[in-house]
């Protein structure tokens, strides 16, 4: 799904170098990795390897490479299965043009009929080997109008690489929704699906939007914007990466979630006020234009659960009209727009194709976009009207868990804005709002609580590992909670896993559960505890294994099979506490499991791809 181009004036044994570059876009796809620099013959010497790029380390551990340029790649594959004859870089007949491809060509199929019908032959299966068989078809004695003429014959989406044998100085660069950046100084280009990569490289890039072409010869280059000449600014890198490494847990995942309290804090601190007692964001400012009565929400899974999780509190502190969609849902629909509805789009990362297609969708139609989203200078932040940053820090790793809290964290001010502003006797009321506002900074402490018990949470894990199945069932503010449980699970472990609200139990889920499920019961001492508890009970009653967790003093007399004792919280605030049990439980049933956590299989952290 991603790679990374230099141009260096002789760089000399730096195969290194770019190994640790590969490493840092890793996350974005890991079935096969490749590493090309050009030789003293005027050609490509190109080293791939299947699967992670510690394989491809090991095929070039002995080389000492002396090079000017270098490309290098990692796959998610979307078209035929992982083997070197898939892996990029991709070729003509004659082996005359290079090319590297980013996501889709969504009429491959079509494309490569015609062509075996000219008497292309292919040596794989992938949309990317087309586009090199598709050049070779239409070639002009110019790579620029070669490229310039094919381009039209692709349905979107990619960013790709081009560069031919006979003419080693030019290399065309296109974006087409995939992200790209580039820069650019005498005698040295540097080109990257996203700026980590880039970050401590170099200060500045060209945000490269779609439709541009960037044409380099030698030292020179050309950007075209649809097809004209154009000229962009370079800006400044400001992405917070410093703390984007391992340090000794074992995981990243790990690491993130003992991150959270301090990324909690730091949101609290730096989003509310204290001496004007409001909430701070230019975001809010802007809001203050519009009188919105409206929501959609949109995003994709973990934070489509945030989401989730927000409406409930929208619904029920700021009486307002939400609605939550899924993005890859949401564009199939005729929505509806109107000048007091607020479309908002949350992303943990900066690229989620799905999310940009719908705020494209909506931006067409409508002007009241709102975005929050982790990362500085990311796509997403370029496109919308408003936003505000989580500044979560980086989440390295596929599993979300940092940003799905600090997505929480600030749609919960969310709410509160919305509640505070609303012209109406249901108003929060400068009490009320203080009274939520202290609740809300004693989260990080108990969190850290929460983490300083890992070690019973691991005793538990123990216990219930080798389950085959879970159940959660949920209610009210818990029940997104519940699904974010039961995908992290599942994500990292691949264990069957579903969460239902408690209060269907008795309408299907009794007919699935048997004694190989774990029910994993949340029954917090508020006015729904005795109705948890009666759920617990029904299926107790048929001996079935439970999971209670509770915050309850008498959680060991209602009989649970397992226990989890979490501190006492306001009923608001429950689900940063079992956000973070079970990012836990999930992380440590996986390790148990001997999971590869950080890499789950098949998944990729940015989806850039529809
Ligand atoms: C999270 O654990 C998942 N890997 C995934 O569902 C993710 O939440 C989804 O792809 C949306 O990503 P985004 O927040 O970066 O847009
Ligand atoms: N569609 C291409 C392939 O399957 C590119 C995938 C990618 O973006 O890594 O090889």
């Amino acid at each position: 799904m991603c790679w990374i181009f230099g141009y260096k004036w002789v760089k000399k044994n730096a195969q290194n170098i770019l190994l640790n570059w590969l490493r840092k876009l890793e996350y974005r796809g890991y079935d096969s990795a490749w590493i090309a620099v050009w030789n003293e013959k005027w050609d490509f010497s190109i080293v791939k390897a299947k699967w992670k790029i510690s394989n491809l380390a090991s095929e070039i551990e002995n080389e000492k490479w002396d090079f000017n340029f270098w490309i290098s790649h990692t796959r998610w594959a979307t078209h035929w299965w992982v083997a070197l004859e898939n892996c990029h870089p991709h070729t003509d007949s004659k082996w005359k043009f290079t090319i590297v491809h980013n996501w889709i060509i969504e009429n491959f199929s079509k494309l490569k009929k015609d062509l075996v019908e000219k008497w292309y032959k292919f040596y794989g299966e992938t949309d990317t080997e087309v586009i090199a068989k598709l050049l070779e078809e239409n070639f002009d004695w110019d790579l620029f109008i070669t490229v310039e003429k094919v381009l039209p014959k692709l349905e979107w989406a990619f960013a790709l690489l081009v560069m031919h044998k006979d003419f080693p100085w030019d290399i065309v660069w296109v974006k087409y929704w995939s992200p790209l950046v580039f820069w650019e100084q005498k005698w040295e280009f540097y080109f990257s699906s996203d700026i980590w990569a880039l970050w401590g490289v170099i200060e500045n890039v060209i945000y490269l939007e779609d439709w541009d072409l960037v044409f380099v010869k030698w030292d020179e280059f050309i950007i075209k914007s649809e097809w004209k000449l154009t000229q962009k600014p370079f800006e400044k890198i400001d992405i917070d990466l410093t703390v984007a490494e391992k340090w000794d847990f074992k995981h990243f995942m790990l690491k993130e979630i003992f991150e959270q309290p301090e990324i909690l804090r730091r949101l609290y601190w730096w989003r509310i006020d204290w001496e004007e007692n409001k909430l701070v964001a230019n975001a809010l400012q802007e809001l203050e234009h519009l009188s919105i009565k409206k929501i959609t929400f949109v995003a994709c899974w973990t934070s489509y659960h945030a989401w989730l999780l927000g409406a409930y509190w929208l619904e029920n502190f700021a009486w307002m009209d939400v609605k939550v969609e899924v993005a890859s849902e949401f564009i199939f629909k005729n929505f509806n727009v109107s000048k007091d509805r607020l479309f908002i789009f949350i992303s943990q990362s900066w690229e989620t194709a799905d999310t940009i297609e719908a705020l494209k969708l909506v931006k067409e139609r409508w002007w009241n976009t709102f975005w929050i989203v982790n990362v500085v200078g990311s796509t997403i932040s370029r496109m919308t009207d408003t936003w505000m940053f989580l500044r979560a820090w980086t989440e390295v790793w596929v599993a979300s868990t940092k940003a799905f809290t600090a997505q929480c964290w600030i749609i919960f001010l969310l709410a509160l804005y919305f509640w505070k502003n609303k012209n109406s006797e249901k108003n929060l009321s400068h009490k009320e709002f203080l009274e939520k506002i202290s609740d809300l900074k004693k989260i990080p402490n108990i969190l850290e609580k929460i983490l300083w018990d890992f070690e019973k949470i691991k005793n538990i894990s123990k216990k219930i590992f080798k389950y085959q199945n879970f159940f959660f069932l949920w209610r009210h503010y818990q029940l997104p909670i519940a699904y974010e449980s039961s995908l992290k699970l599942k994500e990292i472990s691949y264990l069957h896993s579903e969460a239902y609200p408690a209060g269907e139990l008795k309408h299907w889920p009794l007919a699935l559960i048997d004694e190989d499920f774990i029910s994993v019961i949340f029954a917090p001492n508020d006015s729904f505890l005795n109705q948890n508890i009666s759920a617990m009970q029904e299926i107790k009653a048929r001996k079935w294994k439970v999971l209670l967790i509770s915050d309850s003093d008498e959680i060991e007399d209602f009989w649970a099979d397992f226990t989890i004792k979490i501190p006492e919280i306001s009923e608001d605030f429950y689900p940063f506490l079992t956000t973070i049990v079970w990012q836990l439980l999930s992380y440590e049933i996986a390790d148990l499991l001997w999971k590869d956590i950080d890499k789950p299989r098949n998944l990729a952290k940015s989806v850039t791809v529809k």
